[in-house]
């Protein structure tokens, strides 16, 4: 087995690293480390005084036992070289996953606390499920839409806990409506709202499948100043006609988006799908930037972690 010590020489340097640059920018929540060392195929992520450490699935082949001993000695190095407590370090195995599975919940309570970003307060969760209730690959998405917010309606879609909202309200969003197909995540969505203060009269929370909400937005002839649409890859859950396929459905949602969208209006669209290829020449625009490279923050070096897009009509 590879030396511990190679692995905690480098999360100690980036660690440094990132603090320095966390602190310039009043960040609380960022990535150290990302498979830096092919040996150690972990991703750690800083959540104030909490760490989540994810493992990658590599396909090695090793024991149960040998493998229990390697997350341990993993976990104590993150420890030391963090100076957090052993239990602050929560670790997590990651597969390849489809569908509603990633949502699962991983068997353990954990503890629900707040994080600060952007200056807004936001729940997390490292334990519970697989994700932690906060995204921190669009921390630089989120304050773009608080710049655009003001005086707009806003839309966010395939919400999950709502944080994009959040961000919108504070930049000044005369309205907004959350979509989420899970009754967690909205619940989720309304304990971030009330933690940051939110008007809950001018901000409507509604549990629905996205496709379905579209139809009859699209129907009322709704409008709408701002919109984000950040889908999962894949999803199947029975709360839902059929299953979403962000390659095969992109073009169905965007276009639905478009038609809500005022004259001025804009539409972020996010995937994290590694593959996506987006289908310009069915879009009913050509008004389609790539901004990727806003979006994505200095901190995660796998550039590839989302792709996003702004779109007109
Ligand atoms: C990848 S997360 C979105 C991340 C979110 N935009 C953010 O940045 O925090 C996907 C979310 O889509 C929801 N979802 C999946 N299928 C859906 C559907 N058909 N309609 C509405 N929500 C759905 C899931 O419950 C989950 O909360």
């Amino acid at each position: 087995m590879t030396d511990i010590s190679i692995f905690s020489n480098r999360l100690r340097k980036n660690s440094r690293h990132w603090a320095k640059w966390a602190k310039r920018r009043n960040i609380h929540c960022y990535r150290i480390y990302d498979r830096d060392v092919p040996e150690f195929p972990v991703v750690l992520d800083i959540y104030e005084q909490k760490a989540h450490l994810q493992e990658f699935d590599t396909g090695w082949q090793i024991s149960e036992e040998e493998h229990a001993l390697w997350v341990e000695s993993v976990r104590m190095a993150a420890s030391e070289v963090l100076e957090l407590p052993p239990a602050a370090i929560i670790f997590k195995q990651r597969q390849r996953q489809r569908g509603m599975a990633q949502y699962e919940k991983t068997g353990a309570r954990g503890e629900d606390f707040i994080v600060h970003e952007g200056g807004h307060r936001f729940i997390v969760n490292l334990e519970e499920y697989l994700d932690t209730g906060l995204f921190l690959d669009h921390r630089n998405t989120r304050r773009l839409v608080q710049e655009k917010a003001a005086g707009k309606r806003f839309l966010n879609l395939f919400a999950y806990t709502g944080s994009f909202t959040v961000y919108a309200a504070a930049g000044g969003a005369t309205r907004s409506t959350t979509v989420d197909l899970s009754n967690t995540y909205q619940d989720w969505a309304r304990r971030n709202f009330e933690l940051n203060g939110m008007d809950m009269t001018r901000h409507e929370l509604i549990r629905a499948d996205v496709f379905g909400f579209l139809n009859e937005e699209v129907k009322q002839g709704e409008r709408y100043g701002l919109i984000v649409m950040d889908p999962p890859t894949f999803s199947n859950s029975k709360k839902m006609n059929g299953a979403l396929d962000v390659q095969r459905d992109h073009t169905l949602l965007i276009n639905q988006c478009l038609k809500l969208l005022t004259e001025d209006g804009e539409l972020f669209f996010s995937t994290n799908l590694r593959s996506f290829q987006l289908d310009e020449a069915a879009l009913e625009t050509r008004q389609v930037a790539e901004i990727s490279g806003q979006t994505i923050p200095e901190d995660f070096r796998n550039k590839k972690i989302h792709r996003c897009w702004l779109i007109r009509r």
